[in-house]
């Protein structure tokens, strides 16, 4: 089956206003022709509303660095999904390392905001991937294995149906050394086969995108393989001519 594929940029604790518009336009115009690829940047939601204004009339779509479970009320610092819908924001990632890692957030906290966003109509991406410790001690499937099966386990196998997963391990996020192609397609194969176990077509449809250091120069090799269904891309994200070289890698590789 045949899965669009979807680059997203993840611009982390980085921009501002005046880098928002011009970043944006930049990309607008360096991706005007380019189809067969979904795109989409999830800037600070503080720049939600500058983000909005310059994709306006544009392919690329909005989305989001994190929610939280709580609609509205005495949450004092908390974003909700109907929040990131006034800006029209589509893609929300949940679930980064660097969530889990400095805000202790666990399995099952995340499971439940992946809840949130398909219940809000949202399309969650969630994050998922071994530190470079369980990755030499050969747990890299049981970690992975683990993080689907909290979302499976609370919401059911259909959850993953519209939704994306990004294998990023941890040592290859901000490091430079991304997984080889053959590494990263080995581990999207194995967590289509888990999802596979419990639903064939869910499998076939989900998007695994790849994250950790995919930049202008390895991204093509990275989407020659059949499971890396595009990117979440970091550093090289904040660049407009970079961002646009991978996208358009994504979309000759996978059309
Ligand atoms: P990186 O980050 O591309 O800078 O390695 C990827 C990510 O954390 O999503």
């Amino acid at each position: 089956m045949a899965r669009r594929p979807l680059v997203m940029g993840n611009w982390k604790l980085n921009g501002s206003k005046a880098f928002t518009k011009t970043l944006i336009n930049e990309l607008n115009t360096e991706l005007a022709g380019v189809e067969g690829c979904d795109v989409a940047i999830a800037p600070p939601v503080m720049y939600l509303a500058e983000a909005e204004a310059a994709l306006a009339g544009g392919k690329i779509a909005l989305g989001a660095q994190n929610v939280d479970l709580n609609k509205q009320g005495a949450f004092t610092g908390d974003i909700s999904v109907d929040m990131l819908k006034d800006f029209g924001a589509k893609y929300i990632i949940i679930g980064h390392s660097e969530r889990r890692q400095y805000h202790n957030e666990s399995d099952e906290f995340i499971a439940k905001k992946f809840g949130v966003l398909k219940q809000a109509g949202l399309v969650p991406v969630l994050c998922i991937g071994e530190s470079e410790a369980e990755n030499e001690a050969g747990k890299t499937e049981a970690v992975c294995a683990r993080q689907i099966d909290a979302v499976i386990n609370t919401l059911g196998v259909d959850a993953f149906n519209g939704a994306v997963i990004a294998y990023e391990p941890i040592w290859a996020i901000g490091t430079g050394k991304s997984a080889t192609p053959a590494q990263a397609q080995a581990v999207h194969a194995f967590i289509r086969a888990h999802i596979a176990q419990k639903s064939q077509a869910v499998a076939d449809q989900v998007i695994i995108q790849y994250g950790g250091s995919v930049n202008d120069g390895n991204a093509a090799e990275l989407f020659t393989q059949p499971d890396i269904d595009g990117a979440l891309v970091g550093g090289a994200s904040l660049k407009a001519p970079a961002f646009a070289v991978i996208v358009k890698a994504a979309a000759q590789a996978k059309n």
